[in-house]
């Protein structure tokens, strides 16, 4: 497994270039299941979980090429059982259930496990598909679904933490090919979703609401092929957001969309980081001192629950004290731990996060835990005195393309070490 090690201390300072969204791309390569001509995706991330979403398709019977950034996806003859192993590992391949079911009237599925951050249940995409008609049988693990055919109607979306983001693209997906209209109400919001569904509009579905948490869809007979470029990625960028305050540094960050992010824009300028716009690019500097900020995480368009581990190790250097509440997630503060062992100063209250911050933290071996998680031990390590082995970085690797190469970029010594 390999790790990440990392001389903290030195401000980044340069440009990077933001890859595709790792978000957009998995529902996006499962929407390619839908028709039986060829899909191609451009500016799809190379990572461990694109990667694998292509195993997935390929277990199904697609065929799929991978190149410079460019996928194409040929579903013509696609079988309804997908690789029990294969899908069990990537909680995201739950997004193949809705076009499988559609297009095939049955289908099965591993149930995808939880993870660290929570049980994940699927429970609101099988209220969804059941909904439109389909039997739905838990057994053996699987997820077996079969319907005669699927019919349109009224589906509330929402779970006890708001709407849901694969949810509401598998159900969306699978009343694409259904018979009459269905509305999707308390449907999720996030750029990801609005990506998926504006690319299902040009397979030739019929969509309505894109963007807002009312979605109406008026089935159609067949689909047929697109060419769709895939949103920058958000996350990402936040990310490295967060690593150049965090190291004092000065970045420009291109190909972004910062209206995709104007939550976390928004939060980071409270806390003290200057942020300019120009044509497409996004200058991110720390002049001053950091300023504690509290903060809970939110659907669409509030700040995402993906970027709190990350602003979590920044509020560790700020001046005062920081209460981030999760709200998204029932155990999402796995980082907090391995950020103590640097010297942080946090207590977990409930779903919140009390950051004392004004330390200087310092470098130690620490563990990665998830994906976001690592990202947030990255940025701890880039700021810390001294030296941080990250371990079991194939976390980061699942959402973050080249990482150590766009931060040496911008002056990190950072360097992989090939673990066993
Ligand atoms: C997507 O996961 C993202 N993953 C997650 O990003 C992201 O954190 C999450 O949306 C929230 O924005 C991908 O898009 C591949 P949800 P998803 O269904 O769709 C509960 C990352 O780091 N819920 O929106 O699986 C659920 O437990 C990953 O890139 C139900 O109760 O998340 C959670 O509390 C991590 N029943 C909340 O809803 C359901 O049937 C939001 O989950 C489904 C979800």
């Amino acid at each position: 497994m390999d790790s990440f090690l990392i001389q903290g201390g030195t401000p980044l300072r340069g440009e990077v270039t933001i890859s595709g969204s790792k978000n957009a791309a998995l529902p996006l390569m499962a929407a390619a299941l839908l028709t039986a001509d060829t899909c191609t995706l451009r500016r799809v991330p190379d990572l461990s979980d694109t990667r694998f979403m292509l195993r997935i398709l390929e277990s199904l019977g697609a065929e799929t090429r991978f190149d410079q950034g460019t996928v194409t996806i040929r579903a013509a003859s696609i079988r309804g059982f997908g690789d029990y192993e294969l899908i069990r590992k990537m909680r995201g391949s739950i997004c193949i259930l809705g076009p499988m079911l559609t297009r095939l009237k049955e289908a099965s599925v591993s149930l995808p496990g939880g993870c660290v951050i929570g049980t994940r249940p699927i429970d609101l995409h099988l209220k969804g598909l059941a909904a439109l008609g389909a039997r739905i049988e838990i057994d053996g693990g699987y997820v077996k679904t079969s319907a005669r055919k699927l019919v349109g109607t009224n589906i509330f979306l929402g779970g006890r933490a708001g709407p849901t983001v694969l949810g509401t693209v598998n159900i969306l997906m699978a009343a694409c090919l259904a018979e009459g209209v269905t509305v999707i109400e308390s449907a999720a919001c996030e750029p990801e979703v609005v990506d998926v569904a504006r690319f299902l509009v040009s397979m030739g579905a019929k969509i309505h609401g894109i963007g807002s948490p009312t979605l109406t869809v008026t089935g159609v007979s067949e689909m047929h092929g697109a060419d769709h470029e895939v949103i920058p990625d958000r996350i990402e960028a936040c990310t490295f957001l967060c690593a150049a305050a965090a190291t004092k540094g000065e970045v420009v960050v291109h190909g972004s969309r910062p209206d995709h992010f104007a939550a976390v824009i928004d939060k980071l300028q409270e806390a003290g980081v200057r942020m300019k716009q120009k044509s497409g690019t996004l200058l991110v500097s720390r002049p001053g001192r950091l300023r504690a900020t509290d903060l809970t995480t939110l659907p669409y368009a509030g700040f995402p629950t993906d970027v709190q581990a990350q602003f979590i190790a920044l509020m560790c250097l700020a001046q005062g004290t920081s209460v981030i509440t999760e709200r998204i997630f029932e155990s999402r503060f796995m980082h907090v731990a391995e950020l103590m062992r640097m010297g942080a100063d946090i207590a977990i209250e409930g779903p919140s996060a009390i950051v004392k911050g004004g330390r200087r933290l310092s470098g130690a071996p620490v563990m990665a835990s998830d994906l976001r998680a690592s990202a947030a031990l990255v940025i701890a390590g880039l700021a810390a005195e001294g030296e941080t082995m990250v371990n079991r970085i194939y976390h980061l690797d699942r959402g973050y393309e080249r990482m150590e190469a766009k931060l040496q970029a911008l002056g990190a010594r950072i360097q992989r070490v090939e673990g066993e």
